[in-house]
């Protein structure tokens, strides 16, 4: 949720930070400022809305420092107006802050300014951190020999903060020089030809240095002209690791796409191989994975496994479990990290903990991993950003490697999350009592997904067109069974997050146990009907629809024969494995949604609301 970037350099702070937040528009945000450092003095420009519209403003300040913070806001506190904006100026005029997260004692500590003399231009919680920098800096402004006024300040407030932040200072008595710090929220710092990055994302970033340090959690960075820092909240300096991104610019831009949801959804054959790559054994039958932190001996001890995530990661753990349960014949429970949380659920001893997060940096899917972790049991995750808060706390897990997904509608990361859950089932499968040939059959058909999933991905046309019919309707169901119920879930998520229809994922037979009401000439149901045994089930499911006047778009199995005029558009999809079934699946509803958000002139990569990665409770 919500950006953060900062430059110290030689350049022009204000157009490499206008850039960054460009680039960081993706994660979801309502407003955009920056501050810069010049003469001595905090200059700011903010403004609710986009970043485009910021762009004015920038021009009318002609910032020509080299020094600044820029941000892009998800309100929590305050509404989305220009003063609750960031960056936030202390009333003494001496610190600019801006915060992504939440401090969540903020009131008392505003009470307690505001007895200090302070003044609050803003409703935030970010305004009140600000202030309380100032408030220490103007109690004690003399550092000890050889330490930063300025860090040490900043290290104080945030000793009496409750909350999450990702936070960049600025202070007008030191110039060249940001202090950066985080707590559940995400911060890296870039280091530069002969300059510093800070930012809440690679991609803000990437285009001046792929040379980047993670920080941690309680850490703070002081950047100096030409140096940097980093010590822990406790004051105990931190030797810093230098890591290098592996993805381009490129993989953050959209090229030839309308939108980067296009992009992603297209580059989905390529993000499997990527996926895949390295990760079968030389005799083809099984998966073998680098990083699980597991012997095979432990992980035949486990009779259990639970996995939690939030949103499109939820639904590949629902796939997950039914190809674990299928193949491996050991049971999984599947939870949302949200209640996970807090509802103290009693645990099989030899239960492995299991989360699914693409961005690593969901708030609830990380509080299940350390609740779990709590408890004493192993967790493992499934996450596509390296060096991101999931992957640093996790015990093990397995990387995604689709490269950066900007779209806000996950649609490679959601593919390449079902292959994952496919290879641990046949990796638990071979364990226990999957033969050698039928592991490698399993591995032969998980090597065919990409070319089935860009024979899938030819329907695009045909489904576009199905989008213009379909668009003006109102209300949709999803219907599937088995492994494709996920799918339908999947699918009526992906519609309603882009094109704000309301839609509804059911197992299809759930459906005559109530949703049935809502059918009529004016809901139009999708479903799913691969060829298998339980086609003619799902066929009858559609016969209950088309009695009571619901229009069908049915998604079949190539060569599947339908009653003639049951189905008002079919959309085919080539014949392949079990496992490989929902990711071939994914691609008509991702089509579907995306040209049925286009024909409604939505704002496919930026939807209202949402934000990428949801970094608040
Ligand atoms: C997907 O389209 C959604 N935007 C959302 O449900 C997302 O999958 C969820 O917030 C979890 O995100 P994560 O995978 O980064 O943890
Ligand atoms: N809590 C802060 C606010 O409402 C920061 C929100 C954010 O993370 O962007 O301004």
């Amino acid at each position: 949720m919500c950006g953060i970037v900062g430059y110290v350099g030689k350049q022009k702070a204000a157009a490499i930070i206008l850039d960054g937040l460009k680039r960081l528009e993706y994660r979801g945000y309502d407003s955009a400022g920056m501050c810069v450092l010049q003469g001595g003095r905090l200059d700011v420009a903010k403004k609710a809305g986009r970043v485009e519209d910021l762009v004015e403003e920038i021009a009318r300040h002609r910032f020509s420092g080299t020094t600044g913070i820029g941000h892009t806001r998800w309100a929590t506190h305050g509404g989305v107006t220009d003063a609750n904006a960031h960056p936030h100026v202390s009333s003494d005029g001496r610190f600019a802050l801006i915060h992504n997260g939440v401090i969540e004692n903020y009131a008392q500590i505003k009470t307690f300014l505001a007895g200090n003399g302070y003044g609050f231009k803003s409703e935030t919680d970010s305004e009140v951190l600000c202030n309380l920098i100032a408030y220490h800096y103007a109690k004690e402004p003399a550092g000890g020999e050889g330490t930063s006024c300025f860090l040490e300040s900043v290290r104080k407030a945030l000793g009496h903060v409750e909350g999450t932040y990702g936070i960049a200072v600025l202070c007008a008595d030191s110039p060249g020089e940001i202090v950066a710090a985080r707590k559940a929220s995400p911060l890296l710092l870039g280091v530069g030809d002969g300059e510093y990055l800070l930012a809440s994302d690679a991609s803000a970033l990437i285009s001046r240095t792929k040379n980047v340090v993670y920080l941690k959690d309680g850490e703070l960075v002081h950047v100096t002209p030409g140096a940097f820092s980093i010590s822990t909240l406790d004051q105990a300096d931190v030797s810093p690791v230098v890591d290098r991104i592996t993805w381009s610019i490129t993989d953050a831009e959209k090229g030839a796409h309308a939108h980067f949801m296009e992009k992603e959804i297209f580059e989905q054959p390529l993000a499997l191989e990527n996926t895949m790559r390295g990760r079968f054994s030389e005799d083809g039958s099984t998966a073998v994975f680098g990083g699980l932190n597991v012997t095979a001996a432990e992980l035949r001890q486990i009779d259990r496994f639970l996995f939690c995530a939030c949103g499109t990661a939820w639904h590949a753990c629902l796939v997950t479990e039914h190809l674990i349960e299928r193949f491996a014949r050991v049971p999984v429970e599947v939870d949302y990290a949200s209640e996970f949380r807090y509802r103290n659920t009693p645990l099989h001893p030899n239960t492995l903990f299991w989360v699914i997060s693409q961005s690593g940096e969901t708030i609830d899917t990380l509080a299940a991993l350390r609740e779990a972790k709590r408890k004493g049991y192993r967790a493992l995750a499934i996450n596509n950003v390296v060096g991101s808060t999931l992957a640093r706390e996790a015990d093990g897990g397995i990387y995604q490697h689709v490269g950066p997904e900007i779209g806000v509608a996950s649609t490679k990361a959601f593919t390449s999350q079902l292959m994952v859950g496919a290879m641990i089932a046949l990796y638990v499968a071979r364990m226990r009592d999957m033969s050698f040939s039928d592991g490698v059959s399993y591995v032969t058909a998980l090597k065919r997904a990409p070319d089935l999933v860009r024979k899938a991905l030819e329907q695009a046309p045909h489904i576009k067109a199905i989008a213009k019919r379909f668009a003006p309707y109102n209300d949709m169901l999803f219907l599937g069974r088995l492994s494709l119920f996920p799918l339908a879930l999947e699918g009526a998520l992906k519609l309603k997050e882009i094109s704000y229809i309301h839609a509804e994922g059911y197992p299809a037979a759930e459906m005559k146990h109530g949703p049935i009401a809502l059918i009529s000439e004016k809901c139009p149901s999708v479903f799913f009907a691969p060829s298998g045994e339980i086609f003619n089930k799902i066929v009858s499911s559609m016969q209950e629809i088309k009695a009571r006047q619901g229009p069908i778009i049915a998604i079949v199995t190539e060569g599947s024969e339908l009653p003639p005029g049951l189905a008002d558009e079919v959309i085919t999809f080539p014949e392949c494995h079990e496992a490989v079934l929902p990711i071939v699946a994914a691609i008509p509803v991702q089509l579907l949604s995306y040209y049925i958000a286009v024909e409604r002139g939505c704002d496919v990569d930026k939807p209202r609301n949402l934000a990428k990665s949801v970094t608040v409770e």
